[in-house]
């Protein structure tokens, strides 16, 4: 393939029409990328050498009850079991009388590494000795947010390395309704600046952490056993069940991976359907699950006085304002859709989705095993992929589960013979 000079001056039809030359792509592959750009005029000026809209499916979360409110909750997953599992979870704990969320503080933080320190411990002393100067350096540096209410709160020193001379000036910020990257970058360049000229001090870098330990959000649930019985096992037995699965995932960094793949099921697509940057969720959440030295499941289920108590515990900095919120339709929409009047109340629903997708991975897991429940979903999937229309998906799945079979081939065979019987 050969280079392809400045493609980000194009316009989104020259790149369309390079790729067609590029022969890397047939034509009806151009023409998917051409009838996909719904948006194209927007995304173009969003991200660089844009060439179509890659779209995913948003489906609806239900029975989520929080704080005493119920919500309809947008997903964004193309994984086809998620947004059912959420529900179902959800609706278990609806009917034990909903989650409960608690919220401290909601703070962002950042960091300027400075290097080649000589006397880590000095430095430290005098940053601290200068706070209030410190602060309002960085306030100066972006005074509408203190026009708001918001603005920095206060800062930490650590000595990443006494013997390599590292050492980190963390700061924390009230960004108001703001994710408040671009704000903390901006103030947090302001510091380093300040730090290079006043203090002589060499500076490696400045910028936000997404380890948001100071946007920790919890929510919890209690269920009665009863609730919980499954096929053979009493609702006690489910209890212990997911109680002992809970454990396992403190115990065993291999399970407690898949044990927060699971949570992040439901937290990304909340995250996502919100216009909220999921990556940053990503690195936060599994950073706190490190918090100790060993990577361990993020959520706690115990089976105490007669009731299974969940707890979910999460940095969640996502912001009700800024980046593609106001930009983006639909994403604006699920805000509307969603109700919520600030940042905080976003961040326990998010945490919320994470607890009851846990909750049913877990249920199904220890009970029926995960590919019961997913089977039907997947099978309509396997329809879809070997070509079945909308009116046959349903006949489809329904003869590949009477006859017990889940493979392609069988799909394939299984199709011709439902349009064979209706002379198509
Ligand atoms: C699958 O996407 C998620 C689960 O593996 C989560 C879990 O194991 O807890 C079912």
């Amino acid at each position: 393939m050969k280079a392809i000079h400045k493609f980000y001056q194009k316009s989104w039809q020259e790149r369309l029409a390079i790729l067609a030359q590029s022969q890397l792509l047939s034509d009806d592959e151009i023409k998917l990328f051409q009838v996909n750009g719904h948006q194209a005029e927007l995304f173009d000026s969003l991200i660089e050498n844009y060439v179509t809209d890659y779209s995913l499916p948003q489906g609806l979360a239900t029975n989520y009850v929080i704080d005493g409110h119920e919500y309809l909750i947008p997903m964004v997953t193309e994984e086809p079991s998620v947004v059912a599992a959420s529900s179902n979870g959800a609706g278990l704990v609806k009917r034990a009388g909903g989650f409960q969320s608690h919220i401290t503080e909601r703070l962002m933080v950042g960091q300027v590494v400075l290097e080649k320190v000589a006397e880590p411990a000095k430095l430290k002393a005098t940053i601290l000795a200068q706070e209030a100067d410190f602060l309002a350096c960085a306030n100066e540096a972006h005074p509408s947010i203190v026009k708001r209410g918001g603005g920095a709160r206060f800062l930490e020193v650590r000595i990443l390395s006494e013997s390599e001379g590292l050492l980190s000036l963390d700061l924390a910020v009230d960004v108001q309704e703001a994710m408040g990257a671009n704000m903390l970058n901006t103030m947090l360049e302001a510091l380093a600046q300040k730090i290079r000229q006043e203090l002589g001090q060499e500076v490696l870098m400045a910028i936000l952490s997404n380890y948001a330990v100071h946007s920790l959000v919890t929510v919890t649930c209690e269920i009665e056993p009863k609730l919980l019985a499954k096929g053979e096992l009493s609702g006690e037995e489910v209890a212990q069940k997911i109680a002992l699965a809970s454990h396992v995932a403190q115990l065993d960094p291999s399970r407690a991976a898949t044990h927060n793949k699971g949570i992040m099921n439901g937290i990304d697509a909340v995250v996502l359907a919100s216009g909220n940057d999921w990556r940053a969720i990503e690195a936060g959440a599994h950073a706190y699950a490190s918090r100790d030295g060993q990577y361990r499941g993020l959520s706690q289920w115990n089976y105490q006085d007669g009731k299974l108590h969940g707890s979910l515990t999460l940095p969640m900095p996502v912001g009700s304002v800024g980046g593609s919120i106001g930009v983006i339709p639909l994403v604006k929409t699920n805000h509307q859709l969603l109700q919520i009047k600030d940042a905080k109340q976003l961040a326990t629903v998010i945490v919320a989705v994470g607890l009851g997708q846990n909750l049913a991975a877990l249920k199904a897991l220890v009970t029926d095993g995960i590919q019961k429940g997913h089977m039907h979903l997947q099978l309509k999937t396997l329809a879809v992929k070997v070509g079945a229309t909308q009116s046959e998906v349903t006949s489809l799945v329904a003869q590949m589960e009477k006859a017990g079979k889940r493979d392609e081939n069988s799909a394939r065979q299984l199709l011709a013979q439902i349009r064979e019987s209706r002379g198509n």
